[in-house]
């Protein structure tokens, strides 16, 4: 029987923290090491022009997931590995998904009625700084789950709309122009753990609250110690479940580990102590994986040629899909 097939995107800005690890690319990695599906897994750097345009931060964000993915041992031949800008069938699916999705639809997407609502809370016209890539978004977010048929799309709770978004325009199409499309479906994983960082709200770029994930040892400290705690002094019983270092220790440490921890917390560690403690923690799991992170970093040929054949895996796929997509439409050759 052939696997399932998974799909996930990697919007290319900043630079990947905890939280990203814990929550997205950890499971990722273990998912594709025990091979169980077909899994694709692509830097979503066309969704990244929406974001940004500084092409620096484009560029180098880039380089850093595809870096961050490769050393924490993501099996480049059991799954799909490759820049969605490497397959320009998905910009064309895009365009022709765009003929087929209602503008009302669009108006409904959280990302653009987010914009448009601080635009009015500030007094400025709703569309201020909205580009037609924001508005237009969830359509290239279909393109990207429908070219390869995905059945399941692992996302944050924040994504539940767009896969919803997907499945609508590839019921539309198929309705339209016959059975084409397989319809997506969402998984949120609620076991995964949701960080938060050094202010106490979710470990977000947006925020500014992160702590990177291969920091060098003396900033991964620093960043450490930063972690917002209350003034309770050692020796005073402080509380697991109000605290954000322990939520990060339970994220990396062992069942007995998260149990010791707790004992500790119930016999008063000073919050210095558990800091140290934390960052120990969290160094020793990733001082192997940051060092061939420096490595891939300084070895682009290493990570283009890592790209380019996930590229040329997902093209194989894309190239005939997108024939037949046109085939559908109307744009076929006269002989
Ligand atoms: N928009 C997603 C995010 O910001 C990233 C993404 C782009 C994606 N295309 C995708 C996720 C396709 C899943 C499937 O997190």
């Amino acid at each position: 029987m052939a696997k399932q097939r998974v799909l996930t995107g990697i919007t290319t800005t900043g630079t990947p923290h905890l939280g990203n690890y814990v929550g997205a690319i950890r499971p990722a990695i273990a998912e594709s090491q025990r091979g169980e599906f077909d899994a694709f897994f692509f830097l979503a750097d066309y969704h990244a022009l929406i974001k940004s345009h500084d092409p620096s931060i484009v560029h180098q964000s880039s380089r850093e997931i595809a870096a961050t993915w490769l050393a924490l041992g993501l099996d480049t031949d059991s799954s799909t590995f490759y820049r969605q800008s490497d397959v320009p069938e998905i910009a064309e699916l895009s365009w022709i998904l765009t003929c087929v999705c209602a503008k009302g639809l669009m108006n409904r997407s959280h990302a653009y009625k987010a914009a448009v609502q601080a635009n009015e809370q500030n007094g400025d016209d709703p569309d201020n700084g909205v580009t037609m890539g924001l508005f237009s978004y969830p359509i290239l977010m279909a393109a990207d789950i429908l070219m390869f048929n995905a059945s399941k799309v692992p996302v944050g709770r924040d994504q539940i709309q767009h896969i919803e978004m997907a499945r609508d325009m590839a019921q539309r199409f198929n309705h339209l122009y016959g059975k084409t499309f397989v319809l997506p479906e969402a998984v949120v994983d609620d076991d995964v753990a949701v960080l938060s960082g050094l202010d106490g709200r979710k470990m977000s770029k947006s925020y500014g609250n992160t702590i990177p994930l291969f920091l060098p040892e003396k900033k991964l400290q620093k960043h450490i110690n930063k972690i917002k705690t209350n003034l309770l002094e050692p020796g005073e019983p402080k509380d697991p479940a109000d605290s954000t270092v322990f939520e990060i220790w339970q994220a990396f440490a062992t069942a007995e580990q998260t149990a010791d921890m707790r004992q500790k917390f119930a016999e008063g560690i000073a919050w210095g102590q558990a800091k140290k403690d934390l960052f120990d923690l969290i160094n020793t799991q990733v001082a192997p994986a940051r060092e061939r992170y420096e490595a891939i970093l300084a070895d682009s040929q290493f990570l283009e040629s890592e790209l380019k054949k996930g590229a040329e895996k997902a093209r194989a796929q894309a190239a005939p899909m997108l024939a037949s997509v046109r085939k559908a439409v109307g744009l076929a050759a006269f002989s």
